[in-house]
């Protein structure tokens, strides 16, 4: 690795970019077209979705080479950090004609499979018809989403409503260009996880309904390892998100 880390970064992306303009024989004017893109997009305050969309998931790859815990997976943009505590409760929800009740659970472990008691967990997903609470609609922030620790034997218990499918926001530069290139902006359902522990890195992933509408073909190229496609099971009415996560020991710190 040279001294100057930036200089590499950087001059890799030019060369890649460089090899673009070659291999395409980018003219002038596309050339120009292409910087009036990016003006407009940074103007309409979207460059870090634009850009989010096509990298934010090699980032993700990156990390998940290095884990020997869980695959992460995209945080997104719809984290908040302060939230209720829903600890073997129930999130709080607003009454929906599409409402579907869902359990998620399971068991946090360390890569001894030994579980983890104590370890804070984020959960937090769509309402019934795509939205975030605290984003869209006037939706309250704590709606939604919630915070738990997981109990004495490592389990954790929360109950909420299914997600369903989103666009990522379509209406601007982003959406522009998603359609100028034959993508389109959905995102399958899913639901959001972050989890923190003294002494373990942070894990952040999201899980998906197998089988589900676009769980295949992400526009943000998420659900890269697709470990956490979950079956189909139904009890008492309630989708049951049974899920175990592994999460990785920091790195053991240099002695002097
Ligand atoms: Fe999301």
């Amino acid at each position: 690795m040279s001294e100057n880390r930036a200089h590499d970064v950087v001059m890799d992306i030019v060369e890649g970019v460089r090899d673009a303009i070659r291999k395409n024989d980018v003219t002038f004017d596309e050339y120009k077209m292409a910087i009036g893109y990016i003006m407009k997009t940074a103007q309409a305050g979207e460059l870090p979705l634009m850009i989010d969309v096509f990298f934010n998931t090699t980032l993700v790859e990156n990390m998940n080479k290095k884990t020997k815990g869980s695959p992460n997976d995209l945080q997104g943009p719809y984290f908040l950090e302060d939230v209720p505590d829903v600890t073997n409760g129930k999130m709080k929800t607003m009454p929906h004609d599409n409402e579907q009740p869902m359990v998620l659970k399971g068991t946090i472990r360390d890569t001894e499979g030994n579980p983890v008691p104590g370890a804070e967990m984020w959960i937090w997903s769509s309402t019934p018809d795509g939205k975030y609470g605290g984003f869209h609609d006037n939706i309250p922030s704590d709606y939604y989403r919630g915070k738990l620790k997981t109990n004495d034997d490592g389990t954790y218990y929360v109950e909420s409503t299914m997600p369903v499918p989103y666009q990522i926001p379509h209406a601007g530069p982003t959406g522009e260009l998603m359609r100028a290139i034959g993508r389109h902006t959905w995102r399958p359902a899913h639901v959001h996880y972050k989890v923190r522990a003294p002494g373990f890195m942070e894990f952040t992933t999201q899980a998906y309904f197998k089988d589900a509408e676009w769980v295949d073909n992400d526009s943000c190229s998420g659900n890269q390892s697709r470990e956490f496609e979950i079956a189909e099971v139904i009890e008492d009415g309630k989708r049951i998100m049974d899920i175990d996560f592994v999460i990785q020991p920091l790195p053991a710190m240099a002695t002097a």
